[in-house]
Protein backbone atom coordinates (compact mmCIF):
# COMPACT_ATOMS: atom_id res chain seq x y z
CA UNK A 1 0.00 0.00 0.00
CA UNK A 2 1.35 3.13 -0.81
CA UNK A 3 0.69 6.52 0.63
CA UNK A 4 1.78 10.03 -1.30
CA UNK A 5 1.25 13.90 -0.39
CA UNK A 6 3.15 16.54 -1.33
CA UNK A 7 3.16 19.84 0.59
CA UNK A 8 4.01 23.23 -1.95
CA UNK A 9 6.54 25.59 -0.73
CA UNK A 10 4.39 28.76 -1.18
CA UNK A 11 5.48 30.02 1.92
CA UNK A 12 7.15 29.10 4.95
CA UNK A 13 6.10 25.85 6.43
CA UNK A 14 4.11 26.30 9.73
CA UNK A 15 2.54 24.60 12.63
CA UNK A 16 -0.43 23.61 11.05
CA UNK A 17 0.99 21.55 7.56
CA UNK A 18 2.80 20.42 10.29
CA UNK A 19 0.35 19.19 13.21
CA UNK A 20 -2.47 18.50 10.43
CA UNK A 21 -0.26 16.85 8.09
CA UNK A 22 4.04 16.26 7.94
CA UNK A 23 3.40 14.93 11.94
CA UNK A 24 0.73 12.11 10.68
CA UNK A 25 2.71 11.44 7.56
CA UNK A 26 5.70 10.67 10.08
CA UNK A 27 4.05 8.78 12.70
CA UNK A 28 1.75 6.75 9.97
CA UNK A 29 3.58 6.10 7.14
CA UNK A 30 5.47 2.91 5.90
CA UNK A 31 8.40 2.05 3.91
CA UNK A 32 6.62 2.52 0.67
CA UNK A 33 5.04 5.51 1.32
CA UNK A 34 6.24 9.01 -0.77
CA UNK A 35 6.07 12.03 0.22
CA UNK A 36 7.59 15.26 -1.78
CA UNK A 37 8.07 19.00 -2.09
CA UNK A 38 5.87 20.01 -4.91
CA UNK A 39 7.83 23.15 -6.07
CA UNK A 40 6.33 23.25 -9.64
CA UNK A 41 3.46 23.74 -8.12
CA UNK A 42 4.22 26.52 -6.11
CA UNK A 43 4.81 28.36 -9.97
CA UNK A 44 1.27 28.96 -10.58
CA UNK A 45 1.06 32.50 -9.76
CA UNK A 46 4.18 34.91 -9.58
CA UNK A 47 7.03 33.40 -7.99
CA UNK A 48 10.53 34.74 -6.95
CA UNK A 49 13.01 31.84 -8.44
CA UNK A 50 15.62 32.47 -5.32
CA UNK A 51 12.81 32.30 -2.95
CA UNK A 52 11.53 29.30 -4.55
CA UNK A 53 14.67 27.49 -4.34
CA UNK A 54 15.21 28.52 -0.53
CA UNK A 55 11.79 27.10 0.04
CA UNK A 56 12.00 23.97 -1.36
CA UNK A 57 15.22 23.31 0.72
CA UNK A 58 13.84 24.23 3.96
CA UNK A 59 10.71 22.29 3.41
CA UNK A 60 12.87 18.84 2.18
CA UNK A 61 14.98 19.60 5.50
CA UNK A 62 11.55 19.78 7.77
CA UNK A 63 10.15 16.42 6.15
CA UNK A 64 13.06 15.01 6.56
CA UNK A 65 13.91 16.48 10.30
CA UNK A 66 10.30 15.70 11.64
CA UNK A 67 11.30 12.21 11.32
CA UNK A 68 9.65 10.77 7.50
CA UNK A 69 12.23 8.55 6.58
CA UNK A 70 15.52 10.18 3.82
CA UNK A 71 14.08 7.49 1.56
CA UNK A 72 10.49 8.33 1.24
CA UNK A 73 11.09 12.10 0.59
CA UNK A 74 11.83 14.01 -3.01
CA UNK A 75 11.43 16.91 -4.73
CA UNK A 76 9.15 17.50 -7.34
CA UNK A 77 10.51 18.84 -9.78
CA UNK A 78 13.78 16.15 -9.36
CA UNK A 79 11.32 14.36 -11.54
CA UNK A 80 10.65 17.36 -14.28
CA UNK A 81 11.08 14.92 -17.22
CA UNK A 82 8.64 11.83 -15.92
CA UNK A 83 5.94 14.64 -14.78
CA UNK A 84 6.02 16.81 -17.55
CA UNK A 85 5.04 13.61 -19.76
CA UNK A 86 2.65 11.90 -17.98
CA UNK A 87 0.76 15.51 -17.53
CA UNK A 88 0.45 15.64 -20.83
CA UNK A 89 -0.57 12.53 -21.56
CA UNK A 90 -3.16 12.96 -18.66
CA UNK A 91 -4.39 16.48 -20.12
CA UNK A 92 -5.60 14.39 -22.78
CA UNK A 93 -7.56 12.66 -20.90
CA UNK A 94 -9.27 15.44 -19.14
CA UNK A 95 -11.78 17.78 -20.47
CA UNK A 96 -11.24 21.51 -20.60
CA UNK A 97 -14.81 21.11 -19.03
CA UNK A 98 -13.09 19.39 -15.97
CA UNK A 99 -10.44 21.20 -15.24
CA UNK A 100 -12.39 24.54 -16.00
CA UNK A 101 -14.63 22.81 -12.87
CA UNK A 102 -12.30 22.59 -9.98
CA UNK A 103 -13.38 25.19 -6.77
CA UNK A 104 -10.08 26.57 -6.51
CA UNK A 105 -9.27 27.09 -10.05
CA UNK A 106 -12.62 29.26 -10.03
CA UNK A 107 -11.41 30.82 -6.43
CA UNK A 108 -7.95 31.74 -6.97
CA UNK A 109 -8.73 32.91 -10.86
CA UNK A 110 -11.36 35.23 -9.80
CA UNK A 111 -10.57 39.09 -10.18
CA UNK A 112 -6.54 38.18 -10.93
CA UNK A 113 -5.19 39.26 -14.60
CA UNK A 114 -3.00 37.60 -16.34
CA UNK A 115 -4.15 34.55 -14.99
CA UNK A 116 -1.35 31.92 -16.02
CA UNK A 117 -2.66 28.89 -17.88
CA UNK A 118 -0.85 26.63 -15.04
CA UNK A 119 -3.25 27.65 -12.60
CA UNK A 120 -5.90 25.97 -14.85
CA UNK A 121 -3.88 22.82 -15.13
CA UNK A 122 -2.19 22.34 -11.99
CA UNK A 123 -4.58 19.44 -11.26
CA UNK A 124 -3.49 17.51 -13.91
CA UNK A 125 -0.26 17.44 -12.53
CA UNK A 126 -0.96 16.99 -9.26
CA UNK A 127 -2.77 13.82 -10.73
CA UNK A 128 0.52 12.71 -12.71
CA UNK A 129 2.02 12.96 -9.06
CA UNK A 130 -0.45 10.20 -7.84
CA UNK A 131 -0.32 7.80 -10.59
CA UNK A 132 3.06 8.20 -11.70
CA UNK A 133 3.44 6.54 -8.06
CA UNK A 134 0.72 4.02 -7.81
CA UNK A 135 -0.73 5.69 -4.74
CA UNK A 136 -3.80 4.22 -2.95
CA UNK A 137 -4.12 6.39 -0.79
CA UNK A 138 -3.86 10.13 -0.68
CA UNK A 139 -3.70 12.11 2.93
CA UNK A 140 -4.59 15.79 1.92
CA UNK A 141 -6.28 18.67 3.12
CA UNK A 142 -10.55 18.94 2.53
CA UNK A 143 -9.39 21.77 -0.31
CA UNK A 144 -7.50 19.07 -2.16
CA UNK A 145 -10.22 16.65 -2.10
CA UNK A 146 -11.36 17.67 -5.65
CA UNK A 147 -8.17 17.22 -7.15
CA UNK A 148 -7.70 13.91 -6.05
CA UNK A 149 -11.01 12.92 -7.15
CA UNK A 150 -10.35 14.86 -10.63
CA UNK A 151 -7.05 12.16 -10.36
CA UNK A 152 -9.41 8.82 -9.71
CA UNK A 153 -11.48 10.01 -12.53
CA UNK A 154 -8.71 10.27 -15.13
CA UNK A 155 -7.11 7.27 -14.07
CA UNK A 156 -10.42 5.58 -14.72
CA UNK A 157 -11.19 6.78 -17.78
CA UNK A 158 -7.37 6.06 -19.10
CA UNK A 159 -7.45 2.70 -17.44
CA UNK A 160 -11.02 1.80 -19.37
CA UNK A 161 -9.88 3.80 -22.89
CA UNK A 162 -6.16 2.24 -23.45
CA UNK A 163 -5.31 -0.38 -20.80
CA UNK A 164 -4.75 -0.91 -16.92
CA UNK A 165 -1.81 1.02 -15.76
CA UNK A 166 -3.44 3.39 -13.26
CA UNK A 167 -4.31 2.61 -9.74
CA UNK A 168 -7.58 4.10 -9.17
CA UNK A 169 -6.08 6.73 -5.91
CA UNK A 170 -8.23 7.20 -2.99
CA UNK A 171 -8.22 10.83 -0.61
CA UNK A 172 -7.65 10.37 2.74
CA UNK A 173 -8.60 13.37 5.08
CA UNK A 174 -7.80 14.54 8.49
CA UNK A 175 -9.89 14.16 11.02
CA UNK A 176 -12.27 16.20 12.80
CA UNK A 177 -10.47 18.95 14.81
CA UNK A 178 -7.28 18.73 12.59
CA UNK A 179 -7.53 22.22 11.58
CA UNK A 180 -5.42 24.48 13.03
CA UNK A 181 -6.38 28.35 12.61
CA UNK A 182 -4.54 31.60 12.80
CA UNK A 183 -3.78 33.05 16.39
CA UNK A 184 -4.63 36.69 15.66
CA UNK A 185 -7.71 35.73 12.97
CA UNK A 186 -8.95 32.41 14.42
CA UNK A 187 -11.92 32.69 11.59
CA UNK A 188 -9.29 32.00 9.24
CA UNK A 189 -6.88 29.03 9.07
CA UNK A 190 -3.29 29.24 9.62
CA UNK A 191 -1.68 29.27 6.06
CA UNK A 192 1.72 29.64 5.09
CA UNK A 193 1.02 31.92 2.33
CA UNK A 194 -0.71 34.94 4.90
CA UNK A 195 0.67 38.12 4.35
CA UNK A 196 0.63 39.10 7.81
CA UNK A 197 2.67 36.59 9.81
CA UNK A 198 1.80 37.73 13.49
CA UNK A 199 -1.05 34.93 14.10
CA UNK A 200 1.30 31.98 12.24
CA UNK A 201 3.90 30.20 13.91
CA UNK A 202 6.62 29.09 11.65
CA UNK A 203 8.28 25.07 12.13
CA UNK A 204 11.50 27.24 12.28
CA UNK A 205 10.86 30.14 14.21
CA UNK A 206 12.82 30.69 17.04
CA UNK A 207 11.27 30.13 20.45
CA UNK A 208 11.42 33.37 21.42
CA UNK A 209 9.16 34.46 18.81
CA UNK A 210 6.80 31.36 19.07
CA UNK A 211 6.26 32.18 22.67
CA UNK A 212 5.54 36.03 21.47
CA UNK A 213 3.08 34.71 18.76
CA UNK A 214 1.20 32.25 21.02
CA UNK A 215 1.17 34.77 24.16
CA UNK A 216 -0.69 37.69 21.96
CA UNK A 217 -3.04 35.04 20.27
CA UNK A 218 -6.89 36.51 20.16
CA UNK A 219 -9.14 35.08 23.13
CA UNK A 220 -12.09 36.19 24.33
CA UNK A 221 -13.50 37.89 27.32
CA UNK A 222 -14.47 34.78 29.17
CA UNK A 223 -13.22 33.90 32.73
CA UNK A 224 -12.86 29.96 32.78
CA UNK A 225 -11.09 27.72 30.38
CA UNK A 226 -13.37 25.22 28.55
CA UNK A 227 -13.32 23.89 25.69
CA UNK A 228 -16.27 25.26 23.12
CA UNK A 229 -15.77 24.92 19.80
CA UNK A 230 -17.82 27.76 18.97
CA UNK A 231 -14.95 29.74 20.58
CA UNK A 232 -12.53 30.05 17.93
CA UNK A 233 -9.82 31.51 19.70
CA UNK A 234 -9.35 29.67 22.63
CA UNK A 235 -10.53 26.58 20.92
CA UNK A 236 -7.57 26.63 18.16
CA UNK A 237 -5.20 27.12 21.66
CA UNK A 238 -6.73 24.25 23.20
CA UNK A 239 -7.16 22.04 20.10
CA UNK A 240 -2.69 22.62 19.49
CA UNK A 241 -1.86 21.89 23.02
CA UNK A 242 -3.77 18.44 22.72
CA UNK A 243 -2.37 17.92 19.30
CA UNK A 244 0.95 18.50 20.52
CA UNK A 245 0.40 16.39 23.84
CA UNK A 246 -1.42 13.98 22.63
CA UNK A 247 -4.55 14.45 24.54
CA UNK A 248 -7.91 16.09 23.96
CA UNK A 249 -8.78 19.64 23.88
CA UNK A 250 -11.17 18.75 26.74
CA UNK A 251 -9.09 16.97 29.13
CA UNK A 252 -5.96 19.49 28.46
CA UNK A 253 -8.66 22.62 29.62
CA UNK A 254 -9.08 20.78 32.55
CA UNK A 255 -5.39 22.32 33.66
CA UNK A 256 -5.94 25.88 33.25
CA UNK A 257 -7.23 28.74 35.24
CA UNK A 258 -6.74 31.45 33.15
CA UNK A 259 -6.02 32.43 29.58
CA UNK A 260 -2.50 33.61 30.74
CA UNK A 261 -1.42 30.55 32.07
CA UNK A 262 -2.86 28.28 28.93
CA UNK A 263 -1.20 30.50 27.01
CA UNK A 264 1.89 29.52 28.62
CA UNK A 265 1.31 26.08 28.37
CA UNK A 266 0.40 25.79 25.07
CA UNK A 267 3.85 28.17 24.01
CA UNK A 268 5.79 25.34 26.06
CA UNK A 269 4.44 22.76 24.55
CA UNK A 270 4.31 24.29 20.79
CA UNK A 271 8.54 25.51 21.51
CA UNK A 272 9.12 21.36 22.80
CA UNK A 273 7.37 20.12 20.15
CA UNK A 274 9.09 21.83 17.35
CA UNK A 275 12.60 21.79 19.24
CA UNK A 276 13.62 18.84 17.95
CA UNK A 277 12.50 19.04 14.29
CA UNK A 278 14.51 22.97 14.51
CA UNK A 279 17.45 22.15 15.40
CA UNK A 280 17.53 18.48 13.14
CA UNK A 281 16.63 20.59 10.10
CA UNK A 282 18.95 23.50 11.20
CA UNK A 283 21.62 21.13 10.88
CA UNK A 284 20.98 19.70 7.40
CA UNK A 285 20.33 23.53 6.18
CA UNK A 286 23.81 23.90 7.44
CA UNK A 287 25.18 21.13 5.65
CA UNK A 288 24.37 21.68 1.78
CA UNK A 289 26.25 18.44 0.70
CA UNK A 290 24.42 16.24 2.87
CA UNK A 291 21.03 17.49 1.99
CA UNK A 292 22.14 17.20 -1.77
CA UNK A 293 22.88 13.65 -1.14
CA UNK A 294 19.82 12.72 0.21
CA UNK A 295 17.96 15.11 -2.56
CA UNK A 296 19.60 13.19 -4.74
CA UNK A 297 18.66 9.79 -3.47
CA UNK A 298 15.57 10.46 -2.99
CA UNK A 299 14.94 11.52 -6.92
CA UNK A 300 16.94 8.57 -7.88
CA UNK A 301 14.68 6.22 -6.19
CA UNK A 302 10.78 8.14 -7.24
CA UNK A 303 12.06 7.80 -10.81
CA UNK A 304 12.82 4.29 -10.70
CA UNK A 305 9.78 3.30 -8.60
CA UNK A 306 7.25 5.74 -11.48
CA UNK A 307 8.67 5.75 -14.55
CA UNK A 308 7.42 2.03 -16.07
CA UNK A 309 3.59 3.68 -15.54
CA UNK A 310 5.28 6.25 -17.94
CA UNK A 311 6.81 4.15 -20.31
CA UNK A 312 3.47 2.01 -20.02
CA UNK A 313 0.93 4.92 -20.84
CA UNK A 314 3.16 6.27 -23.47
CA UNK A 315 3.07 3.02 -25.54
CA UNK A 316 -0.49 2.34 -24.93
CA UNK A 317 -1.55 5.77 -26.66
CA UNK A 318 -0.02 4.90 -29.64
CA UNK A 319 3.03 7.14 -28.49
CA UNK A 320 6.89 5.59 -27.89
CA UNK A 321 8.28 2.01 -28.18
P1 LIG B 1 -0.44 23.58 2.06
O1 LIG B 1 0.11 24.49 3.12
O2 LIG B 1 -1.75 24.07 1.54
O3 LIG B 1 0.59 23.23 1.00
O4 LIG B 1 -0.80 22.22 2.78
C1 LIG B 1 0.09 21.16 3.03
C2 LIG B 1 -0.58 20.21 4.02
O5 LIG B 1 -0.71 20.84 5.30
C3 LIG B 1 -1.99 19.79 3.60
O6 LIG B 1 -2.15 18.41 3.90
C4 LIG B 1 -2.89 20.64 4.45
O7 LIG B 1 -4.13 20.04 4.73
C5 LIG B 1 -2.06 20.80 5.73
N1 LIG B 1 -2.38 22.09 6.38
C6 LIG B 1 -2.11 23.31 5.91
N2 LIG B 1 -2.53 24.28 6.76
C7 LIG B 1 -3.12 23.64 7.79
C8 LIG B 1 -3.75 24.07 8.99
N3 LIG B 1 -3.86 25.37 9.30
N4 LIG B 1 -4.23 23.13 9.83
C9 LIG B 1 -4.11 21.82 9.54
N5 LIG B 1 -3.52 21.34 8.44
C10 LIG B 1 -3.03 22.22 7.57
N1 LIG C 1 -1.53 20.62 -4.28
C1 LIG C 1 -1.27 20.17 -2.93
C2 LIG C 1 -1.46 21.34 -1.97
O1 LIG C 1 -1.43 22.48 -2.39
C3 LIG C 1 0.11 19.62 -2.80
C4 LIG C 1 0.29 18.49 -3.74
C5 LIG C 1 0.89 18.50 -4.96
C6 LIG C 1 -0.17 17.15 -3.55
N2 LIG C 1 0.86 17.29 -5.53
C7 LIG C 1 0.23 16.43 -4.71
C8 LIG C 1 -0.85 16.52 -2.52
C9 LIG C 1 -0.10 15.09 -4.87
C10 LIG C 1 -1.17 15.17 -2.70
C11 LIG C 1 -0.79 14.46 -3.85
O2 LIG C 1 -1.63 21.09 -0.78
Amino acid sequence: MTRLSGITPSGRVQLGNYLGAIQRWASQGTADDLYFVSDLHAMTSTHNPAMLRALTGEQLAVLIAAGIPAESVFVQSDLTRELGALSWVLECTCTFGEAARMIQFKEKAKGQAGVRLSLLTYPVLMAADILLQGADEVPVGADQRQHVELARTLAKRFNATYGEVFTVPRAVLPPAGARVRDLADPARKMSKSTRDSAGVVFVLDEPELVRRKIRRAVTDDARSVEYDPRRPGPANLLEILAACAGDTPERVAGDYGSYGALKEGVAEAVVETLRPIRERAGGLLDDPAELERVRKAGAARATQRGEHRLHSALRLVGTGH
